[in-house]
């Protein structure tokens, strides 16, 4: 079942969906089929006829709520922009850290040890990541057709080349276990009905640029006009997860299969359906995990303490809601689009040694500030508990734990020290992108 699909359009739409790319407003269907490729331009003008190929495929967002077989989204890094001969005036009006790619941001990322850009997979961190272009697909025969598709463009095409290729797929659960992936801000003008607990919807201006944001005005757009409007920012993170490492974790410290589930669960502050711990404290429930009404209609009003949803699990990290942060923000500019895809299929919790096999997540976040987002989380939310009072521990699963003793605090009387954590995830590579409008496609090829 795809959560999203179940936010309906139920008002008419106020932003152009035409022009914005699907992927801004389509859920990922469960199941899931699709590949990433990331294209080099080593000739503008092959780079500009690969966009005049493309383009037609290059789906909008209209009825983003409806099934469709396939889509494909097409993204330009910085260094695409500069490839495809973008006149300087425009290159110098994209926000620096775009223009700096995600590389050279790794401090201000926390992307330092095994997760710093000199150990990432090629060709993440080098200067010849200009293009990615990711197929998303219901069913296989439709995934395996659109990849033709567009290899059939590329084909013959000299000065553009493909260095790499990267298939992901699933039924809606990632490689840990988890159902993941439909806890989504309702974006205002695009049409949705929020579910219970989604929340007012947030203005459009935070995800796409040239509309009004939470601030009531539209944030800053590279120019022209063209190339800005209806535009978005997206950050691609390459994860490979140890969940062996994560297997071994829980058996260490749990005794039975429900003491194991429950410290999981307290860790991620969901079930693996699913279900909240705010709704469901003391045993998963999958009846929950499967209601969109239910999924995510709870808030933290009840638990300041943390004693059902700890304060530090990664979904109130990363989404505190009401909870009272001890550094104040606007939780509300805080939030991104997700459309992350896992890769290389789940291990079994009884297996605790790896299998060899390469799995995880490619982590995408897309939105108007996305890449301001993503920075904010890694330093201030993911990698340090100052926020809710927990000093200096981390989010339990996507940080970097550098230094033996990390451990995660289970609140309660008293609270449990759960020692041992690990890096459960490493970071492979990963890039800062501009996703463009149809019309800033078509602008870019000429
Ligand atoms: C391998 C890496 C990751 C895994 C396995 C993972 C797993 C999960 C799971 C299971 C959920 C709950 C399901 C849902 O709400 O859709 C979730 C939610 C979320 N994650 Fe992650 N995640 C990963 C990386 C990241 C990163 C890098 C960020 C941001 C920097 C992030 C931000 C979020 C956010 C914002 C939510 C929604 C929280 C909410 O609205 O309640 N995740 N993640």
């Amino acid at each position: 079942m795809n959560m999203d699909l179940f936010r309906r359009m139920r008002r008419k739409p106020t932003l152009d969906l035409d022009d914005i790319q699907a992927t801004v407003l389509r859920a990922r269907p469960e199941p899931y089929f699709g590949t990433h490729a990331i294209l080099e331009i080593t000739d503008p003008a092959a780079g500009k006829e690969l966009l005049r190929r493309l383009a037609p495929r290059v789906t909008s967002a209209a009825r983003w709520d409806e099934p469709q077989p396939s889509w494909l989204a097409l993204a330009i890094s910085y260094q695409g922009l500069v490839a495809l001969g973008v006149p300087e005036s425009s290159l110098a009006s994209f926000p620096a850290n775009f223009r700096a790619g995600m590389a050279a941001r790794a401090e201000r990322l926390r992307d330092t040890g095994p997760n710093a850009p000199e150990r990432w997979e090629f060709p993440f961190g080098t200067p010849r990541v200009h293009m990615a272009v990711t197929v998303f697909a219901e069913n296989e025969a439709d995934w395996q057709s659109e990849v033709a598709a567009y290899e059939q463009e590329l084909r013959g095409l000299a000065g553009v080349d493909l260095l790499s290729h990267q298939d992901f797929g699933a039924d809606g659960f990632n490689v840990f276990g988890y159902r993941d992936g439909f806890s989504q801000p309702v974006v205002e003008g695009s049409g949705a009905e929020p579910l219970p607990g989604d929340g007012r919807p947030i203005k459009a201006g935070e995800f796409v640029l040239g509309y009004p944001s939470e601030t009531g005005s539209p944030l800053a757009m590279p120019s022209p006009d063209v190339l800005g409007r209806n535009g978005t920012y997206v950050v691609f993170r390459k994860y490979h997860s140890h969940v062996d490492a994560f297997n071994r974790y829980l058996h260490d410290n749990g005794r039975t299969e429900d003491e194991r589930e429950l410290l999981a669960a307290k860790l991620v502050g969901r079930w693996r359906s699913g279900a909240p711990l705010a709704l469901a404290p003391d045993g998963d429930d999958p009846a929950i995990g499967a209601d969109p009404k239910r999924i995510n209609n709870f808030d933290y009003s009840k638990d300041p303490r943390g004693l059902h949803t700890p304060l530090g699990s990664h979904i109130r990290r990363m989404n505190p809601r009401d909870t009272k942060l001890e550094v104040l923000t606007d939780v509300n500019i805080r939030r991104v689009i997700r459309r992350s895809t896992s890769y290389g299929g789940p291990l079994p919790t009884d297996v605790l040694r790896d299998d060899g096999k390469g799995r995880g997540l490619d982590f995408i976040a897309l939105g108007a500030r996305a890449i301001d987002n993503v920075e904010f989380l890694q330093s201030e939310w993911v990698n340090s508990g100052n926020f809710v009072g927990l000093g200096k521990e981390k989010d339990p699963m996507i940080s970097l734990q550098e230094k033996k003793g990390a451990y995660f605090t289970v609140p309660g009387t008293p609270p449990r020290r759960v020692h041992g954590i690990q890096s459960f995830n490493t970071l492979l590579g990963g890039e800062y992108f501009f996703m463009p409008s149809r019309s800033a496609i078509d602008w870019l090829s000429r």
